[in-house]
């Protein structure tokens, strides 16, 4: 049985990952997608921002058809697949560059070293909160408004379109791990920290909720203590991953599971559902045909920061075998892997209540 999996997951990784010209999948199952996120999910919104926070340069975007974009990968992002997946022949629009009739596809609001907290991610330059992607949004339900004609239109507009929201990892990775630049850990226990940002959270999508979203998807956090940022910086005692950060991060996944089912049963006719990011890549790496998991395939800066990788140096060749791309963000062979699960939950763990197919036919 093992052997069996091991084929089919080497053989799915490489078929998928060799990067071919984006798939269509037939009708597209909703009319709009809208991104809010990091830079798990940036495609260029931080490319004209004052921050350290970019990706627009080789060798980022190698294996994606454009070249260098923004996202913070070698090539596709997960929402980009995702999208594929929902039937979209093209990637979601940065809000940075919609403009027309593009919005009413969806836009894409997320910002790399963004987060929750207005402060997180600041000791990068220039990022785009959740608060500030809930303005832009709000500007872009205006003019789809004024595109549709009138109230009513738009609401039941809205209500049919995907909202893909990935939000905290900054929180934790450039804020509270980050006590030379920030208070956090010095006023929040990590229980208190989790609650804390949680609220937080709950007021913004009720917010996105208020704007007229009823099919939200929530990505929990990563295992951001395997990341191999966090490894250089706090070391492991042996271990493949910094277990207290996993676990810590842990206390937000697991009150953001339930959050889900508080919105569900607060919101009248609210969908949200969560994403089990992190059980979905605790996979056993080997297993899905990873060689190298620990270690960044291109070359990568000081570990002050986001991580990203040093400008025009040869990445390594064999990217399929990367679990990470930059010392933060993985390959897309990973990303194929957490969309694959997302949308078509392999066991009832990867996506609660429903996965992302479902949510998109409800
Ligand atoms: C996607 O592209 C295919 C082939 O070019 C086309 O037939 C189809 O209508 C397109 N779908 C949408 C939703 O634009
Ligand atoms: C709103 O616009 C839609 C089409 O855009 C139209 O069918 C509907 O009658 C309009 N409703 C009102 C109240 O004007
Ligand atoms: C490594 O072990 C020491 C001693 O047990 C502990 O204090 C420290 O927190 C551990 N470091 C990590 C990154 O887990
Ligand atoms: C909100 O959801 C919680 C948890 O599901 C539930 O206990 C509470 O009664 C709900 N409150 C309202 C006002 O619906
Ligand atoms: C997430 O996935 C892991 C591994 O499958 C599982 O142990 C855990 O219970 C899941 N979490 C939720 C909230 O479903």
């Amino acid at each position: 049985m093992a052997i069996v999996v091991t084929v089919c997951c080497m053989v799915f990784v490489m078929v998928l990952g060799l990067n071919l010209p984006p798939r269509v999948y037939g009708e597209q199952q909703v009319p709009c997608i809208f991104i809010f996120g990091d830079s798990m999910a940036d495609n260029g919104n931080n490319n004209g921002l004052v921050t350290k926070a970019k990706a627009n340069y080789q060798p980022y975007g190698i294996d994606f058809p454009t070249g260098a974009t923004g996202r913070f990968s070698n090539g596709r992002n997960t929402v980009d697949i995702i999208a594929e997946f929902l039937g979209f022949n093209d990637s979601i629009k940065p809000f940075a560059i919609a403009n027309g009739r593009d919005i009413l596809k969806g836009v894409n609001y997320a910002s790399g070293a963004a987060g929750i907290r207005e402060e997180t991610g600041q000791q990068q330059g220039d990022r785009i909160s959740m608060d500030r992607q809930l303005q832009n949004h709000q500007t872009i339900v205006s003019r789809i408004a004024n595109m549709l004609g009138n109230d009513s239109a738009t609401k039941s507009y809205l209500v049919k379109c995907i909202y893909l929201v990935g939000m905290g990892s900054n929180d934790y990775v450039n804020n509270y791990y980050m006590p030379k630049f920030y208070t956090t850990s010095l006023e929040y226990a990590p229980e208190q920290y989790a609650i804390v940002l949680i609220q937080q959270f709950s007021l913004q999508l009720r917010t996105l909720y208020g704007l007229g979203a009823r099919k939200v998807a929530l990505d929990g956090l990563g295992l951001l203590g395997c990341t191999p940022k966090e490894l250089a910086t706090y070391g492991t005692n042996g271990s493949s991953c910094v277990q207290f950060i996993n676990d810590e991060v842990q206390i937000f996944n697991d009150r953001l599971r339930l959050l889900v089912d508080e919105l569900n049963s607060n919101l009248t006719n609210a969908n949200f559902i969560y994403v089990n990011t992190s059980g979905i890549l605790a996979t056993d790496p080997a297993l899905a045909g990873f060689r190298v998991v620990g270690a960044p395939c291109c070359e990568v800066g000081s570990s002050d920061g986001l991580g990203t990788c040093l400008p025009l140096k040869a990445p390594c060749l064999n990217r399929a075998e990367y679990v990470f791309w930059d010392a933060f963000h993985p390959t897309e062979a990973v990303n194929i892997i957490t969309a694959t699960r997302s949308y078509n939950a392999r066991s009832p763990f990867d996506a609660y209540p429903v996965d992302i197919y479902s949510l998109a036919q409800l």
